[in-house]
């Protein structure tokens, strides 16, 4: 079937979350904050953690066969897999492995890496297998345990963050597609805004020439506990509410939608005033976001496809509805999707 164009059909969302729930109350007795603090400067009141004999492949096995049952369909049917996470077990292999293991499929299977907006690039990447007659089936999955690299000593960080994972399913139609309109960016030249060293990064932190050795010089001599997630909140809340605002936009233009038509928006779950800012400038009423932020924290990659399947159990997206996906995240990247909710 390879040449032949294709659109994409929604075929089935599902998600899953660990038991175990981390409330504000439990983190005032861990770090120097309060409930009053998180809930007014985030929105979050509570997270979910993994259990001890949970990770991100075993949350991703979860969620994909629920987005699998959801569709009426088997794991056999999959042939590719793609698990956008910034938390995998190992190094390698990827967490899409360990899923197409875990499944029992055949399918071809990796791992994309752009944090909070992995999600969004990871449809956008499985969707043109499909467009360009590749494959028919494609299992999207975000998953994350971002409490594994959490500082649980930062209060400017360990107060944001849970753990998670959703998936979506989808198949070939030769219908009209349900994804409508896709724009993704990146922005690498300020990697100290959020970031996680890793054990492949160059101890050195001397001077280098243009070309060379820019990324090392850009961020601060690794800390001694490196693997961590490290932020500075202020420079990323002014980047994504600058960017959530015209990622949307851009979306809807591209879809030949108006703002005021768009049934609605999911954006990230990252914090309650950066999707209220949006909704200020946009000019799109807060009731046509969905919010999950206050049950979840900020779950990475896992935060859309958890936040869409969700709004989907709640009723509150119909067949036909328009609904733009929004992310952002390090990087810097981001991302939306225009998607026509399948009928
Ligand atoms: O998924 C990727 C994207 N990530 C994000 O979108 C996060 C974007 N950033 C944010 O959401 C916000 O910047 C934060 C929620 C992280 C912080 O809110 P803020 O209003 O920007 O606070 P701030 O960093 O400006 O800190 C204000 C004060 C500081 O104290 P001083 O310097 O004014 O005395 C902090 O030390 O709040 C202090 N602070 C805390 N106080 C109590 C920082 N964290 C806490 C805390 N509890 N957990």
């Amino acid at each position: 079937m390879a040449g032949v164009r294709r659109g994409v059909r929604i075929a089935g969302w599902g998600k899953y979350v660990p038991q175990r729930v981390l409330t504000n109350a439990d983190l005032e007795r861990m770090v120097d904050t309060s409930d009053e603090w998180i809930t007014t400067r985030t929105g979050i009141k509570e997270r979910r953690l993994v259990a001890d004999d949970e990770s991100t492949s075993s949350m991703a096995t979860a969620a994909s066969l629920a987005a699998l049952k959801q569709a009426g369909t088997d794991p056999s049917q999959v042939q590719l897999i793609i698990c956008a996470t910034i938390t995998p077990e190992y190094q390698f292999p990827s967490v899409a492995c360990l899923l197409q293991s875990a499944l029992g499929c055949q399918a071809a299977a990796f791992d994309l890496h752009a944090a909070c907006s992995g999600f969004i690039y990871a449809v956008a990447t499985g969707s043109q297998f499909i467009e360009n007659g590749i494959y028919e089936r494609v299992l999207v999955v975000g998953a994350e345990t971002l409490s594994r690299i959490t500082d649980w000593t930062d209060r400017s960080t360990c107060v944001l963050f849970g753990d998670g994972a959703g998936a979506v399913y989808l198949e070939a139609t030769t219908g009209e597609s349900d994804l409508r309109a896709t724009w993704l960016g990146a922005d690498g030249s300020n990697p100290s805004y959020l970031y996680m060293d890793s054990q492949a990064r160059p101890s050195a932190t001397t001077e280098g020439t243009a070309g060379e050795s820019t990324c090392v010089n850009l961020l601060p001599p690794a800390p001694p506990q490196a693997n961590v997630i490290r932020m500075d909140g202020r420079e990323v809340f002014r980047f994504s509410t600058r960017i959530l605002v015209e990622a949307v936009q851009r979306v809807a233009e591209q879809a030949a939608w108006k703002l005021d038509e768009i049934d609605l928006i999911v954006p990230h779950q990252a914090n309650y005033r950066i999707i209220l800012s949006a909704s200020n400038y946009l000019g799109v009423p807060l009731d046509r976001f969905y919010l999950n932020v206050q049950r979840y924290g900020n779950t990475s990659a896992a935060s859309v496809p958890i936040a869409l399947t969700e709004a989907v159990a709640e009723g509150r997206l119909q067949p036909g509805h328009k609904v733009v996906l929004v992310a952002f995240g390090g990087g810097l990247t981001w991302g939306a999707l225009a998607l026509q909710w399948p009928r």
